[in-house]
């Protein structure tokens, strides 16, 4: 096991920079995940820390030893991909037995390892079928267990639950974290899922553009975002974002207003911007119960646009009245509405964000 150090990694392709500047510090044992759009660097920062690319500039290094010009073999990492590839004409029992063979491990522990790795992924009934006799989720698990089995310092996972369906990704998400805490690699897991990130790791590292946003437990994150990108990205349905001017006391939303909670007048004192983003997340928006809302919740008038049943709940997508500003929001499984109806829903002032508009910036949280 190792712990793994980024030191301003960047990389260039020609004229496009993928990765700028990347500082982190994974300690020993831990469960890191990279998490981003489509095109963010995810895969190339992961390949830089394989040895499978080399960094333009910044510097690399695995249990403080640098590392940026130790070829791939050497680093004693393994990189497990989204199309993982199987050797087909071998059995699951010699895909698993690969690695160590090419590093002339003993036969007798060659077999025990490859039945303790076999059993840790519950493919133990499977170690005589060849790849083809096998299901998607079946082969993924013998591509994780081909990785595990040589006992890398560092387990490097770039999005390898992508091409499961919805199922057998769950279920071999719960395996894989699992599996982590019984084998204690130092992993980094890249993924463009955020139920993924957020269930798997220990610390997110989401990134945007090349560059990262903010780094902490995924409870940290979700509940004091730097800024705009990664308050929206996490979570799911996604954060309202509602453009809001600040007029005396309070904030002007399209034709309606809501009043400015003390914990954030303070902050915002020493602002001169006069137009802010406010973000509020579906649950912390409920649909109005009484005329007078308390000091805590503020109401606003809505307009229906669509429903989306889910059984336990319903998806409410609104917009605020005579706007095109969506609002959107969860109600009780039971509770009937239409398209077209108005109503007051309550938003919880206490679970209020407020961002700058041009960077995106959070005005609450102290960086
Ligand atoms: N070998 C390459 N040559 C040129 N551009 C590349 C290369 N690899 C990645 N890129 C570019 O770098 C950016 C980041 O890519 P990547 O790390 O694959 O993103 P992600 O894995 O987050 O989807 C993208 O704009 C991608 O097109
Ligand atoms: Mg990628």
């Amino acid at each position: 096991m190792a712990k793994v150090k980024l030191d301003k990694i960047t990389r260039q392709f020609d004229h496009l920079i993928a990765i700028e500047n990347i500082s982190f510090e994974v300690p020993d044992g831990q469960f890191w995940v990279l998490v981003g759009p489509s095109g963010c660097g995810k895969s190339t920062i992961l390949r830089t820390i394989a040895g499978l690319d080399s960094a333009t500039s910044g510097q690399l290094y695995i249990d403080d030893i640098p590392v940026n010009n130790l070829p791939a073999r050497q680093r004693d990492v393994a990189m497990v991909f989204q199309n993982y590839a199987l050797y087909p004409h071998m059995s699951v029992a010699d895909n698993l037995a690969f690695g160590l063979r090419m590093r002339k491990a003993d036969k007798t522990q060659i077999n025990r390892r490859v039945h303790e790795v076999a059993r840790s992924l519950n493919i133990e009934h499977l170690l005589k079928r060849k790849p083809k006799q096998l299901s998607g989720g079946q082969q993924q698990r013998v591509a994780l267990g081909r990785a595990i089995a040589r006992q890398p310092k560092v387990f490097l996972l770039d999005e390898p639950l992508s091409n499961l369906d919805a199922q057998l990704r769950d279920d071999t998400r719960a395996e894989l974290k699992q599996l982590h805490a019984r084998v204690g690699i130092t992993t980094i897991y890249v993924t463009h899922d955020q139920i993924e990130a957020m269930t798997l790791a220990d610390r997110l590292v989401v990134l945007k553009e090349g560059r990262i946003q903010q780094i902490g437990t995924p409870q940290a994150v979700y509940a004091q975002p730097a800024n705009r990108m990664v308050a929206a990205f996490l979570g799911s349905p996604p954060m309202n974002i509602l453009p809001a001017t600040f007029t005396e006391g309070s904030f002007r939303l399209h034709h309606q207003s809501i009043p400015i909670p003390e914990t954030i007048k303070q902050q915002l004192s020493s602002h001169q911007e006069q137009s802010f983003d406010l973000g509020i997340r579906p649950e912390n928006i409920s649909i109005a119960s009484t005329d007078s809302p308390s000091d805590l919740t503020a109401s606003i008038k809505v307009e229906i646009d669509l429903i989306e049943p889910l059984g336990k709940e319903i998806l409410v997508k609104a917009n605020l009245i005579d706007s095109n500003i969506a609002l959107n929001f969860s109600a009780p499984g039971q509770w009937k509405g239409n398209k077209g109806d108005r109503l007051s829903v309550e938003l919880d002032l206490s679970q209020l964000f407020v961002f700058e508009p041009s960077s995106g910036r959070s005005l609450l949280v102290s960086s």
